[in-house]
């Protein structure tokens, strides 16, 4: 199965440490929104979009290039981001613009960051050390799933 990862991780790079352990399992490259050949997403069966969530969303350059993406035909993809708190509703934009490019979002995955925004700098950060070891084998146990599962459903014939 053929897989990719797009990540956007403008802080201190949580999130792209999270996307590299994910890609690793699903033996993708990670590549920023910027590079993104939208017309070439046709061959992969599965995507991942992520980020760290700046004011309350993913990543501006996420969320545009989930604006132009061509219509998804069903494609399987994941969201993930990793943030100072955890809150299922940083995902809705993005989930939002994914299934109006028919995109089937089969799962998603949040995580905590070290965040040093703003005046939490002065106090020596919050969430020290994260993502840690437990989160990044997390990472790796939320894509391993879902990588059986594509894979199950490319055996019978179920994927396009
Ligand atoms: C400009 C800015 C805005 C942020 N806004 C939020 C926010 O609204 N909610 C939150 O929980 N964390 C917020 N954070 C913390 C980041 O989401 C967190 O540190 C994340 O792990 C950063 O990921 P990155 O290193 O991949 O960029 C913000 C951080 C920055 C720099």
């Amino acid at each position: 199965m053929k897989s990719l990862i797009i990540c956007k991780s403008i802080h201190v790079g949580n999130t792209e440490k999270i996307a590299k352990r994910m890609a690793k399992v699903l033996d993708a490259d990670v590549i920023e929104p910027k590079e993104t050949e939208i017309n070439s997403l046709k061959e992969f069966d599965l995507i991942g979009f992520g980020s760290g969530i700046y004011s309350y969303k993913h990543h501006g350059s996420l969320l545009n290039l989930a604006d132009k993406l061509p219509d998804l035909h069903g494609k399987k993809v994941f969201v993930f981001s990793t943030s100072g708190v955890i809150m299922n509703k940083f995902h809705d934009d993005l989930k939002q613009k994914l299934e109006r490019k028919n995109a089937v979002i089969v799962d998603e995955f949040f995580c905590k960051g070290f965040n040093k925004n703003s005046f939490l700098k002065y106090i020596g950060g919050m969430n020290k050390g994260r993502p840690n070891e437990k989160d990044f084998k997390s990472a790796e146990a939320f894509v391993m799933k879902i990588k059986e599962e594509v894979e199950k459903d490319i055996k019978s014939g179920m994927q396009s």
